[in-house]
């Protein structure tokens, strides 16, 4: 079974599926099972957090959830750890760099539309100071954060359960 952060759905029977399953199931996006990102998760489980959402929000308010989902998805597409990023002399910060190279590796490797190029580019506004062109990318910009304050408190969340289901045991033994 593989659900999103804070979510109890198979992914893989939901519609929303149908919408990512190509690029979800490409080597490109895969890959990114192989990084950790924000501590307790992976690059690829984050991102499909992040499509996840987008397309749910997106769908609610009638916007395209299709493309807010695909672009999720692809919106970290790099390969390399922060933490180990050799910041070459010119280059901008991994926050204002990191989604332009996400949104040149997501175009080699799939047909992107210009708004799905928009949501990549544009998901750490305002530190990317260009404003986002459309609704769907002032969508992943909360989304993107959400998911983060999600992906870091959800280990810690299941802590404290698990605590106090073994208190409950112990009380009614
Ligand atoms: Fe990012
Ligand atoms: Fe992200």
């Amino acid at each position: 079974m593989i659900s999103a952060v804070g979510s109890k759905k198979n992914i893989l029977d939901l519609p929303f599926y149908n919408c990512i399953s190509d690029i979800f199931e490409s080597k490109e996006v895969q890959k990114l099972g192989d990084f950790t990102h924000h501590i307790y998760t992976t690059r690829l489980q984050h991102s499909l957090n992040v499509a996840y959402y987008n397309y749910i929000i997106c769908n609610f308010f009638g916007f395209n959830a299709v493309s807010a989902a695909r672009a999720g998805l692809m919106h970290d597409l790099f390969y390399y750890n922060r933490k180990e990023r050799i910041k070459h002399k010119g280059e901008k910060s991994h926050c204002a760099h990191h989604p332009v190279l996400a949104v040149e590796n997501a175009r080699e490797a799939f047909d992107l539309n210009i708004l799905e190029q928009d949501i990549i580019v544009k998901h750490m506004w305002p530190m990317t100071l260009k404003l986002p062109k459309y609704k769907e990318s002032y969508v992943i910009v909360f989304v993107d954060k959400y998911c983060a304050i999600l992906e870091i408190l959800s280990p810690k969340y299941q802590k404290i359960k698990k605590r106090i289901t073994k208190n409950k045991v112990q009380i009614s033994t």
